[in-house]
């Protein structure tokens, strides 16, 4: 979102240029030929459940998912997540920790979080804010799942999430381009809602860096950017947490950010988006569907709320 950002953010953007290609290493080799090398990944073991959640739509490639990817803690370029990620973001040993408004904190490993519940292999489709999409295969279960354990106090009424903040690892976090740790959050009825995925892999596969691996979640009606990567802390809260987009820019991206055709970000339309792996001159921009296809699943959510105003 980085050349996209708001207006109000225009200065702190002003060196993006020159800085994203100083994080870019000389001698790192080519983002496809990265991406393809994680396909040498093992395979998840046992393998994801097919569960219904399944699309029609053709899923993206995985070398098109694996090197076209926002994550601005290794640089504001779609190539820098697969030239940066790989190798230097640690993916193991990581803990998630489960805390605020609950009866029973608790910090996992990640393989605590395998062994939590069965791995159900979903095709959701990714609608990005700035106006592409994806179709990938996931591999999690419902984060539902993960926050019951932890007995949520009746006070809690939403859920923050934090990426991890560790410049030696990260070394897009030298940027102001967001305040950092990223942060994200969920409303509890939407967190808790079984689409929600908590995600620990793709394709069959351990989650790779580059897409926030080793846990991130998905939430597939909303646009990309609410979807945290490489997450360290799940906080239940009373008060609406602080979102590093909406606090970088409250007037284009909203808390609650549901895909939404109709409501167009300040600059641009939404009612189309270019599906990655169809970019042929040739190819027709898709219609964009309200909640990106869920709403049958979630607009009971939003029920009498204006969802201009709530965008
Ligand atoms: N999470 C973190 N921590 N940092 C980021 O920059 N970018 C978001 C989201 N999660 C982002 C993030 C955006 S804008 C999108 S579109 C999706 O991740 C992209 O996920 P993908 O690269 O796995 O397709």
């Amino acid at each position: 979102m980085g050349r996209m950002a708001a207006v109000g953010t225009v200065g702190a953007l002003a060196g993006l240029g020159t800085l994203g290609q100083g994080l870019i290493a000389p001698a790192l080799a080519s983002s496809k030929s990265q991406g393809a090398s994680q396909k040498a990944e093992a395979d998840l073991s046992p393998p994801p459940q097919k569960s219904s959640h399944v699309l029609m739509d053709r899923p993206t490639d995985w070398s098109d998912a694996t090197t076209y990817n926002n994550f601005y803690e290794f640089g504001t370029q779609k190539s820098d997540p697969v030239r940066h990620a790989p190798g230097r973001l640690k993916l193991r040993p990581w803990t998630l920790t489960v805390d605020g408004l609950v009866g029973k904190p608790k910090t996992y490993s990640v393989d605590d979080l395998f062994q939590l519940a069965t791995l159900e292999e979903r095709v959701y489709r990714m609608r990005c804010v700035e106006g592409w999409s994806m179709v990938i295969p996931w591999a999690g279960y419902s984060l539902s799942h993960l926050i019951s354990r932890a007995q949520p106090l009746g006070s809690a009424k939403y859920v923050e999430f934090t990426t991890l903040n560790d410049a030696q690892m990260m070394p897009g976090l030298s940027s102001r381009v967001l305040e950092w740790p990223y942060r994200e959050g969920l409303r509890m009825d939407e967190a808790m809602h079984s689409l929600t995925l908590l995600t620990l892999g793709m394709y069959g596969k351990p989650l790779p860096a580059q897409n926030g691996g080793p846990v991130r979640f998905v939430v597939p009606w909303k646009y990309g950017f609410k979807s945290a990567k490489s997450i360290v802390r799940i906080r239940l809260t009373e008060t609406q947490p602080v979102c590093s987009w909406h606090l970088s820019a409250p007037h284009e991206y909203g808390f609650y950010s549901n895909v939404n055709p109709s409501v167009a970000h300040r600059r641009w339309s939404q009612a189309t988006e270019r599906r990655i792996g169809e970019d042929s001159l040739f190819a027709a921009r898709r219609p964009t569907l309200p909640f990106n296809g869920y709403a049958e699943a979630v607009e009971s959510l939003y029920r009498g709320m204006d969802l201009r105003r709530n965008f």
